[in-house]
């Protein structure tokens, strides 16, 4: 599974973090580079994209609470972006919602709680039925 991972300058300490701790995973690193003030927003189109385009399959977003982030990315048809808050809310995230990215707050969440959600989420299987009939209701409203 190729997963990419973004962030602004609120959730950078946070991505580089994550991006050491799945080194072995090989992380698409998509910015920003450093801590400088940038947009959100533009951190959420380079994911859509990204997603979108089939060039991974699984995105991290990070800003400072996730919830700038999360309004921005989900404005794409046919991103699914869920704010991640606890590790049974990261299950139910790919059982029910099947998830395309994960979002976090860099300046709300400890490090090993994050890690705790993605690994969570990563064993997680999405479950189809009648959640499927309730995204496709979702990508009809679009
Ligand atoms: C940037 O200062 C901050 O507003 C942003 O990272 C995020 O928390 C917005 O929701």
């Amino acid at each position: 599974m190729k997963i990419a991972i973004a962030s602004d300058h609120g959730g950078f300490d946070l991505k580089e973090r994550l991006r050491r701790h799945y080194a072995d995973l090989g992380l698409i690193d998509l910015g920003t580079y450093d801590s400088q003030s940038v947009d959100y927003p533009d951190y959420a189109k380079k994911m859509a994209n990204e997603i979108l385009s089939g060039s991974a399959d699984l995105g991290i977003l990070i800003c400072g609470t996730g919830v700038g982030i999360s309004i921005a990315a989900n404005r794409y048809h046919g991103i699914r972006a869920a704010l991640i808050y606890s590790a049974e809310v990261a299950e139910l995230a790919k059982r029910h919602n099947n998830a395309n990215v994960l979002v976090f707050g860099g300046r709300t969440m400890p490090f090993e709680d994050v890690i705790n959600y993605i690994d969570t989420f990563l064993r997680a299987e999405y479950e189809g039925g009648r959640h499927q009939i309730r995204l496709n209701k979702i990508e009809q409203t679009e």
